[in-house]
């Protein structure tokens, strides 16, 4: 089997810090320094990627003064007009300067609280001038260590103003953004708030410019909650909402790996590239956004194994897509879908124009039928899997 070749039309894009991350951690210091963003966007290309991403801290130094900061963007801007590069999404740093240890949104200090959100929307206006289409949202910091130090219902109404501001400025400078926000349980706080896509989901639909907010769901942070993260996307796409995605991997429920993709649990991450290629096997919305990676090259990697994990990112997808399009093609699944009665399920279960008098007065469905030969029947949903794992082995 050969091992395909990204090109621009996968769309594929990488953070800034993914690749220029140097590999500090809690117990030991830098292996490797980072790479000028200019050289990254130029290698990012070179690699068959589309697009990048950042935090305005990625590329300009906290406490940059203006002139210094109009010069990198201006530089920036240059090498993604030479390259090609698509700068899809941008996002703010409000974790690693020392003001934010409490959060910048939900920090009990309101100074920390008005800076935070001067930040956030000055960095709109930068993503609004360099084309990006997403504006990511993680609060990495929004939340506490020990419930006795928040206030959660004051948090949660600081967290809606903060968002109702920043999109409210985005309809009223007339940006084409939308934010993502992307739910975390945990790390770097003890406790995060919207900790899953299901809080994120739950929290947008009382914003009052929740309609250009929707999720950035990233494949590690659900399966650190033990969650299953090809079933949390479906529900933000089944509720108009998945405007952006993080792809990478996760081993079970531990510290955020951020692996390479598919380097975590391959079976989640076939059915994820399974529904962001063929989508719903009845049909439905589909995601047409960015494939985008959120990993760490492993602090065992040299600059030169960097690249090769970004590479390995894209490999995986490209792997998996094949696998899955080849999954849905073969007639023995098809035979195999049907026997799992997944076409069934798309029937709603009442009929057209039924009543609920009609309903109630159908002796065939309660008190006719007969519910142990229905129980009897099986949905052969382990041959379905089975063929499912022989596709993605590349035996079928
Ligand atoms: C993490 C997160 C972050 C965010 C990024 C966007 O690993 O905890 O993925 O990397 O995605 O900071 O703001
Ligand atoms: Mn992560
Ligand atoms: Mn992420």
């Amino acid at each position: 089997m050969s091992i395909p070749t990204p090109t621009a039309a996968d769309r594929f894009s990488f953070g800034l810090w993914t690749v220029n991350w140097v590999g500090q951690d809690q117990f030991g210091s830098a292996t490797r320094t980072p790479f000028d963003p200019v050289d990254v966007v130029y290698k990012l290309a070179e690699l068959g990627a589309w697009g990048i991403t950042f935090h305005d801290d990625d590329l300009i130094p906290f406490g940059s003064s203006a002139a210094e900061r109009d010069a990198i963007v201006a530089r920036f801007a240059k090498a993604l007009a030479a390259t090609g590069i698509v700068c899809e999404m941008v996002t703010t740093n409000t974790f690693s300067h020392p003001v934010f240890k409490d959060g910048a949104f939900t920090s009990n200090d309101r100074r920390v609280r008005r800076y935070g959100l001067r930040k956030v929307l000055r960095n709109v206006d930068l993503a609004a001038e360099l084309g990006a289409t997403t504006f990511v949202m993680w609060g990495g910091r929004e939340g506490a260590e020990y419930d006795t130090s928040k206030d959660y219902k004051a948090a949660l109404d600081r967290y809606r103003e903060g968002l109702d501001t920043v999109a409210g400025y985005i309809k009223a400078q007339g940006y084409g953004l939308r934010i993502g926000l992307e739910p975390k349980p945990n790390e770097p706080r003890g406790d995060i708030l919207l900790p899953t896509v299901g809080h994120a989901l739950a929290f947008i639909s009382t914003l009052d410019n929740g309609d250009i907010v929707g999720l950035n769901p990233e494949v590690g942070h659900e399966q650190m909650a033990c969650l299953n993260y090809t079933a949390g996307i479906a529900q933000a796409l089944w509720q108009g909402k998945l405007f952006h995605i993080d792809l990478n991997g996760q081993k079970s429920i531990k510290y955020d790996q951020d692996l390479v993709f598919g380097h975590g649990d391959l079976m989640s991450a076939f059915a994820t590239v399974d529904l962001l290629e063929n989508g719903f096997p009845g049909g439905g919305p589909r995601y047409d956004g960015p494939r985008h990676f959120d990993y760490k090259p492993s602090r065992t990697e040299s600059a030169e194994g960097v690249w090769e994990s970004a590479k390995a990112n894209m490999k995986m997808y490209l792997l998996l897509k094949e696998r899955a399009l080849a999954f849905r093609a073969d007639p023995e699944v098809q035979a195999a879908l049907q026997a799992s009665k997944l076409s069934e399920l798309a029937q709603p279960t009442l009929a057209p124009g039924e009543s609920l008098e009609a309903f109630l007065a159908d002796r065939g469905a309660f008190e006719d039928l007969d519910v142990d030969a229905v129980a009897q029947e099986g949905f052969d949903f382990v041959r379905l899997n089975q063929i499912a794992t022989e596709h993605l082995l590349g035996a079928r």
